[in-house]
């Protein structure tokens, strides 16, 4: 469970000026892939801070957001619709989305496996998973995990990003896997070196057979 002064940190990192970077990139990044869906399905949003900016670049784009913590929910800008709401068990029905969104946030849910059995369902056909996972061989992840206060080590769940692969692979046709987001010394930096980059992105369609 997610605490006040967890949000409280989180919500500042956002705030800060490398936060800020962040934010922007993985929005340039997450828009490029997305711009053409009309309902967009985040798993995970967190205070869905890029879901709010996704949806001032797109009007017309549907987004909604979903998590498990109401602290967290709390902070999602009124633009979102939101749910509360555990990934593993969706409250929408079948064939509801054009796309399926997790920014960070599957490699958090305890039985991923599940939750993309439940994003499959929701799934219109030819819908569309767009996964941004931390990559945890990079250098921003293992200084991240060597602290012990930090989100990512109280929080994370999962950090075989390999293993996780395989299971998608399972329910969606992979089109795309790539590292991304480099950071060194904490700067962003232009790299995909598996050792720099702070994501692991799986993008992957429904049904493309
Ligand atoms: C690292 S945060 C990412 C938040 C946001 N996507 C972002 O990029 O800032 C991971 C999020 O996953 C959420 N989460 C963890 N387990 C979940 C579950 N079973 N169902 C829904 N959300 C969950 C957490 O509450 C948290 O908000």
């Amino acid at each position: 469970m997610i605490n006040k002064n967890e949000v409280e940190k989180y919500l500042k990192f956002y705030n800060s000026g490398f936060g800020k970077e962040v934010l922007n990139e993985e929005l340039e990044f997450v828009e490029s892939r997305l711009k053409d869906c009309k309902t967009v399905l985040s798993i995970g949003c967190g205070p869905a801070l890029l879901e709010a900016r996704l949806h001032q670049l797109h009007p017309e784009m549907n987004i909604t957001g979903l998590d498990i913590s109401k602290q967290m929910i709390n902070q999602v800008p009124k633009s979102i619709p939101v749910a509360c709401g555990d990934a593993q068990h969706l409250g929408f029905n079948n064939n509801s989305f054009d796309a399926v969104l997790y920014v960070t946030s599957l490699e958090f849910v305890k039985n991923y496996k599940g939750a993309l059995k439940e994003a499959h369902r929701v799934l219109g056909s030819k819908g569309k998973i767009l996964i941004l996972m931390l990559n945890p061989q990079s250098s921003y992840f293992k200084e991240e995990y060597k602290d012990r206060d930090s989100y990512i080590r109280k929080n994370i769940k999962h950090t075989n990003v390999e293993e996780i692969k395989e299971f998608i692979s399972k329910y969606f046709f992979i089109e795309n896997e790539e590292y991304f987001l480099g950071i060194k010394k904490g700067e962003i930096v232009a790299s995909k070196n598996l050792g720099l980059a702070s994501l692991y992105v799986v993008e992957g369609k429904k049904d493309a057979r």
